[in-house]
């Protein structure tokens, strides 16, 4: 009743303003939420998903559908994305620079495909502010209960050679702020982002984080890999071969594509003429091929975030049985409102009891023929 109240009274107002103004004012309204005890309260008794448990990552997560990156850039709404109903969340993407990102428009709708079109570029107010936020967040105990990861970008001013110094300089700061960090060499709208997905570059990326990281004395925080649908089988071998020695704890798999499909609808065809990374229904396909393929290659011994085109328990269900043990969304939110969360969670319930499992890791990668 309520997604239905949102589908078609909520919806069209706020479609028929600019995305990025309703992204906007929606976020500061849920930090409104996060920062009020008692209307997180109430969005929990509405939204509050069923118990899905999932250990991951050294991690207990209450059920497996997590806030995807690029929703909550700067953290400020952590307690309304728990009270959503969401397992986890993931700030960011964050940068050591702040920076203001392309300009506007860079977001686009694509209503009849259920997409979205996005250039933001990484805009952010830099690894310091977003540090001094969380910290006030937690010292004024208003730190959601779920696990919180934080995705690091490189800044846009900072050339490619210097890229591992500029992940450094962020995780150093944010690191004793997030449970899982992620990092992103997979948005397609910073110039270049995208070759730092070879092997040395990872390498450099990687070897440099592990280093800070491991130094005694410390537990090392879980640093995964966020990729790019649009790698081809050898790209995506060679960093199924470097994840055991550059210590990723996981893979993010995908980020937005830069291809568009086919489509004869003109309203289509002109968000799809936009440049920038395209989520949600067309990505679907794509994303799950992607989770399978790392799925089947580290022989399910890799962590994997199953991420692109979820809007139905069967979508996640899809992901889940084809390699991924947990799930984010982003442009499902858009399109299906705040309730999607539960619906999700609940529909998936329903699928482990039809499919008789008890714990949803038993279903992690069950459709593959190993
Ligand atoms: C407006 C927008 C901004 C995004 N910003 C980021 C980002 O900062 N970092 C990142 O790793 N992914 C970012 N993403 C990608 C999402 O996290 C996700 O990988 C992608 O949208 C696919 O999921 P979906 O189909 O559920 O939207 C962004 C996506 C959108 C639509």
């Amino acid at each position: 009743m309520l997604s239905w109240l949102y589908r078609s009274l909520v919806r069209p107002v706020l479609f028929s303003q600019d995305p990025e103004f309703v992204h906007n004012i929606t976020v500061k309204g849920l930090q409104g939420v996060s920062s009020l005890g008692l209307l997180s309260k109430v969005m929990h008794g509405v939204c509050s998903s069923p118990e899905l448990p999932v250990s991951l990552l050294g991690l207990k997560f209450p059920n497996p559908i997590g806030l995807a990156a690029g929703m909550d850039k700067a953290g400020v709404a952590m307690r309304a994305w728990e009270a959503m109903g969401f397992g986890f969340s993931e700030l960011g993407a964050v940068t050591w620079y702040a920076q203001p990102g392309n300009p506007p428009p860079r977001v686009f709708r694509a209503v009849p495909a259920e997409a979205i079109v996005n250039r933001m570029g990484f805009n952010n107010d830099g690894a310091a502010a977003m540090a001094d936020r969380l910290k006030r967040y937690r010292d004024k105990g208003c730190w959601p209960s779920h696990p919180v990861g934080i995705n690091l970008g490189k800044s846009k001013i900072t050339e490619l050679i210097d890229a591992p110094l500029d992940y450094l300089r962020s995780f150093t700061l944010l690191r004793e702020l997030g449970d899982f960090f992620v990092i992103n060499v997979s948005s397609p709208n910073t110039p270049n982002l995208r070759k730092l997905q070879d092997k040395e570059s990872l390498k450099a990326i990687f070897s440099r984080l592990q280093a800070f990281n491991n130094k005694r004395g410390r537990s090392p925080k879980p640093i995964l890999l966020k990729i790019a649908p649009d790698l081809s089988d050898e790209a995506l071998e060679d960093i199924v071969d470097m994840i055991p020695k550059l210590e990723i704890a996981g893979i993010v798999a995908t980020n937005t594509t830069i291809t568009r499909p086919e489509t004869e609808n003109q309203k289509v065809k002109k968000v799809y003429a936009q440049q920038g990374g395209l989520s949600g229904k067309p990505l679907k396909v794509r994303s799950t091929e992607v989770i399978e393929f790392f799925y089947r290659k580290t022989r399910g011994m890799v962590p994997i975030i199953g991420v692109g085109g979820i809007f139905t328990a069967e979508d996640a269900w899809e992901k889940i049985t084809h390699g991924a043990s947990l799930l984010q969304i982003f442009t499902s939110l858009v399109y299906g409102g705040p309730l999607k969360v539960k619906e999700i969670n609940m529909g998936l319930k329903r699928l482990m009891e039809e499919n008789g499992f008890k714990m949803l890791h038993e279903a992690v990668g069950s459709a593959i023929k190993k």
